[in-house]
């Protein structure tokens, strides 16, 4: 198999970890190069139920080698449960799992610091997963962070984390008003996590190309979605990386040049979880409804996802950003029951309309949504098996989104499990 990126096309939840699942075994490496533990992939083998949040579910599959890379934020102590979870359910994690020496480390101040920002931001948060994902990458940027090389070294962990205490501290007790972080158990607790991780550390760099100029693939896993990426989603409402397809080179020091295929994860409706605009989201009966079949719920936060029609100009946007070269189609059954079907195909606003998703928040925030309303198909499609065997009106929905977005659908799931799903070759 080519060296792929998954990616989301919308605001995350897409299913990507069941499209990953299946493609696994097609590949050799399966990376993760973006994001921490706000992630939450769920995928669902016969009765047992996975939900990943930092290791790539690649991990699920015997022989497959796992690598977080450069561009993840790591917090140790989500790691090593994650790891006992796997390890509890008889998944054998050592030798297979390599974390990149150069990814950033999460200490409790920047879990601390996401909670105490978002509530002093009241009415205007954010709705982060509070696991401290952007106050690391702050300290990232800011060229303050911690990372895993220096985490295993007893030298520049100590300096490092006393300099970051000396400058969280004051802003933790003079501008929070509460206690800061004590130097002594701060470097106990991550000594300790060291010593449990430095198997795991690795020049993922070098593993990964090496792999590739010795004809081994890559799948490359992202998390969140595009309209979540801080440089292309709803900004300020995105996470703090890029989670569209060009994170997979930076996040991982594979050269975009190696990567072959771009495949979007597109849900056949839209969801969001956390705070932003959301123009098409349902009338409050609907959502409910649509919330209940597709068991939309935060698989991190565990917290309720808006729900609304299928935005034409969110996935153009993420066909755009991100190259997709294929699209695949997920929850196409959640809209079984449904007798019309919406579809975006527009924002009207101040008497224009758009048919590019804008980058100003306040068209999105206040825009008309313009739609084109389709027949439902209210046939069970749980159990098709093909496309050529999906209901008429269902095949109208695909083929219209499909044309929409000028990309095609490559496959589509209409279920959790791996067999709910079938290719359109
Ligand atoms: P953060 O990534 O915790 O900083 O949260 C920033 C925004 O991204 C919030 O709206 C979160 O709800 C959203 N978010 C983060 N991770 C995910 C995910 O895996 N799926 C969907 N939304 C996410």
């Amino acid at each position: 198999m080519p060296n792929v990126v998954i990616i989301g096309a919308q605001w995350g939840d897409e299913g990507k970890g069941k499209v990953i699942d299946i493609l696994a075994p097609k590949s050799d490496f399966v990376v993760r190069y973006q994001g921490g533990n706000n992630a939450g992939h769920t995928v669902v083998i016969g009765k047992d139920k996975f939900v990943l949040h930092l290791i790539p579910s690649g991990i699920l599959h015997k022989g497959k080698i796992c690598v977080i890379g450069n561009g993840v934020v790591v917090d140790p102590k989500a790691l090593l449960e994650e790891i006992a979870m796997l390890e509890a359910k008889g998944v054998k994690v050592d030798g297979r799992l390599f974390i990149s020496n150069e990814a950033h480390i999460i200490f409790p101040y920047h879990r601390k610091l996401d909670e105490l920002k978002e509530k002093a931001k009241k009415k205007k948060k954010i709705g982060t997963t509070k696991k401290g994902i952007g106050p690391c990458y702050s300290d990232k940027v800011a060229r303050s962070g911690i990372r895993l090389i220096d985490l295993l070294n007893d030298r520049v962990l100590k300096e490092k984390l006393k300099a970051n205490l000396a400058e969280k501290n004051p802003i933790f007790t003079k501008i929070y008003g509460v206690s800061g972080y004590s130097f002594k158990t701060l470097y106990k607790e991550y000594k300790g996590y060291a010593a449990r991780i430095k198997r795991y550390a690795r020049d993922t760099t070098v593993l990964l190309n090496d792999a590739i100029a010795s004809k081994k693939s890559i799948l490359f896993e992202g998390a969140q979605g595009t309209l979540l990426d801080v440089d292309h989603g709803t900004y300020p409402f995105v996470t703090s990386s890029n989670a569209t397809a060009g994170g997979a080179a930076t996040g991982t020091g594979v050269g975009p040049s190696k990567i072959d295929k771009v495949i979007g994860i597109v849900k056949a409706y839209t969801t969001r979880v956390g705070e932003g605009p959301f123009p098409t989201q349902f009338d409050p009966d609907l959502l409910e409804k649509i919330r209940q079949k597709g068991g939309e719920f935060g698989a991190t936060t565990g917290r309720p996802r808006r729900c609304g029609w299928f935005d034409a100009l969110v996935v153009r946007h993420s066909v755009r950003v991100n190259g997709l070269d294929e699209i695949v189609i997920t929850k196409l059954d959640v809209l079984d029951e449904l007798k019309s079907i919406k579809i975006c195909t527009g924002y009207r606003y101040k008497a224009k309309t758009y048919r590019d998703f804008p980058s100003d928040i306040e068209i999105i925030k206040n825009c008309e949504p313009v739609y084109v309303t389709m027949p439902g198909w209210m046939t069970d499609t749980g159990k098709v098996k093909s496309y050529s065997r999906l209901p008429v009106n269902a095949k109208k929905y695909l083929d219209y989104i499909q044309k929409l977005l000028g990309t095609k659908i490559v496959l589509v799931s209409v279920g959790c499990d791996r067999k709910q799903t079938f290719s359109n070759r």
